[in-house]
């Protein structure tokens, strides 16, 4: 389908080429920038390509390069590409399965484009609006402790969203949630042309983002009452009171007194307070909110979503081997609950092709898992290869093994299975691995001063990744 067809003015026709990259389709976009399906020829997958495109400024000619709609708009037109390459450079620094994964990024056209990993699913707005009757504690519950671990590390990084909303985040069809975009451009072209509706969402932006900078700081706080509002929004069906508007006359009514039926009183709470308009009386990290909900903040649990990547067929398909329906798991020790995600492709591969694509995507998790005993938290070097662990066990004596668990482990530390010490040693990765078979476990670490449990049940084939915690 051509994008004339596709009725998306100023678009890329379907066929359009960037060398190895073809333009298949026009998915989503707004007054800023448009996005694209697109096919990597070399890579054989498909990726996404955003295009910086604002509307209001500029036009695409007949050689479908930009032209401006009057020269006045230059000034306006460059800031905004300028800070659509910061925010390719900004995500480009991250390597989370929660934030947009910018794999390439070029200056042609007149505009600036970035290249992506291309996510299945859709954006949290439209889910709400096609799946609502989804949405429940249990729903918001699995998606927060990923989504928190992706603000998390923009936080820690000493960055801040400042536009997180529904439409920004998309939800995978295995339910792992990705922040798409900063919507910089868009920030920036608002901001200069004084333009508020453009730059701030009403009902998500508090107070501190419509006062003149400075005026009230701003820091995690502000992306803590933007996520209150997104919350709120899953919850009540719409978004809290515009904040400029609740600064005259506070007429939020907190859903603790409103109780919507279904939701706990803590989960409530936590949304009352993350909505709180002093930005004081707000959660101050993302640490703080979490532990109102009683949640982790992981990074663990979005491994998993290095899977959708592989969503088109690759040419060359591994071969067809039957094995029971495998499952990655994602584990971390102060998750109350297991959450089993199962990707759509892992039915196609052998289970030594999974163990191996485990292993891959532990080499990008570990770059950014800080666990909770390394707290200095400086990153961990990413596996410099795929190559498997140096210690493997069958600790389940002869019972066929059925799960591969990869646990992190240092040098010097002790791993005890079910109270027996077990001879494992980390591997380039970080990692130690153990091949259980069905049961019932406890994994100890013992490193001297302290000792770090997990226990754990396995009942199903699988890969698991565990973070032993304090007793
Ligand atoms: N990498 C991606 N993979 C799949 N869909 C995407 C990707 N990036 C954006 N989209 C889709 O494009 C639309 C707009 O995305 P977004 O990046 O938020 O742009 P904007 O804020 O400029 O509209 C959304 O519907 C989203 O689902
Ligand atoms: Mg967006």
């Amino acid at each position: 389908m051509s994008a004339n067809e596709n009725h998306t003015p100023n678009a890329l026709p379907a066929g359009y080429r960037f060398n190895e990259f073809e333009i298949k389709e026009v998915i989503g976009g707004g007054g800023f920038g448009i996005v694209y399906r697109a096919w990597d020829h070399q890579l054989e997958r498909t990726i996404a390509i955003k295009e910086y495109m604002p509307v209001s400024l500029a036009v695409r000619a007949d050689d479908l390069s930009l032209e401006l709609r009057g020269e006045r708009f230059q000034k306006l037109f460059n800031a905004g590409r300028s800070s659509f390459i910061q925010e390719a450079r900004l995500l480009a620094r991250f390597n989370h399965p929660g934030l947009l994964h910018v794999l390439r990024f070029w200056e042609e056209n007149d505009t600036a484009y970035m290249g992506t990993l291309y996510y299945s699913g859709m954006t949290l707005k439209e889910w709400q609006v096609t799946s609502p009757d989804s949405i429940d504690e249990a729903w918001i519950r699995r998606l927060l402790p990923p989504l928190f671990g992706a603000i998390n590390t923009i936080h820690a990084a000493g960055y801040l969203h400042r536009d997180i909303s529904l439409d920004n985040i998309q939800i995978q069809e295995n339910q792992l949630p990705v922040l798409l975009d900063f919507g910089s451009a868009r920030k920036e072209i608002g901001n200069l042309s004084d333009e508020t509706e453009i730059m701030l969402k009403p009902g998500f932006a508090p107070i501190e983002q419509y006062s003149e900078e400075g005026e009230i700081e701003q820091g995690p706080w502000t992306d803590i009452y933007a996520l209150g509002a997104v919350l709120h929004n899953l919850i009540a069906g719409h978004a809290p009171p515009v904040s400029v508007v609740r600064c005259i006359e506070d007429n939020y009514q907190p859903l603790v007194e409103r109780q919507p039926e279904g939701y706990s009183l803590p989960l409530l709470h936590a949304i009352d307070c993350a909505l709180a308009m002093k930005p004081a009386d707000r959660p101050q990290s993302i640490d703080a909110f979490a532990s109102l909900i009683d949640l982790p903040v992981s990074d663990v649990e979005a491994l998993v979503t290095t899977f959708p990547v592989a969503a088109e067929a690759p040419a060359a398909e591994p071969v067809a081997i039957v094995v029971p329906e495998p499952q990655v798991m994602a584990v971390n020790h102060a998750a109350a609950a297991i959450e089993p995600v199962t990707p759509r492709n892992v039915r196609r591969l052998s289970p030594g092709l999974v163990a191996a694509a485990a292993i891959a995507i532990l080499a990008v998790v570990v770059v950014v898992w800080k666990t909770n005993r390394h707290s200095e938290t400086a990153p961990i070097a990413a596996a410099p290869s795929a190559s498997a662990p140096v210690a493997s066990n069958n600790a389940a004596g002869s019972a066929p093994s059925l799960a591969t668990v990869y646990l992190r482990l240092q040098e010097g530390e002790k791993v005890l299975l079910n109270g027996e010490a077990k001879d494992v040693k980390p591997a380039s990765s970080g990692f130690a691995s153990l091949n259980l078979a069905a049961g019932n476990y406890r994994i100890e670490v013992h490193n001297g001063s302290q000792v770090l449990s997990q226990s754990l049940t396995i009942d199903k084939p699988g890969t698991w990744l565990i973070n032993p915690g304090k007793p």
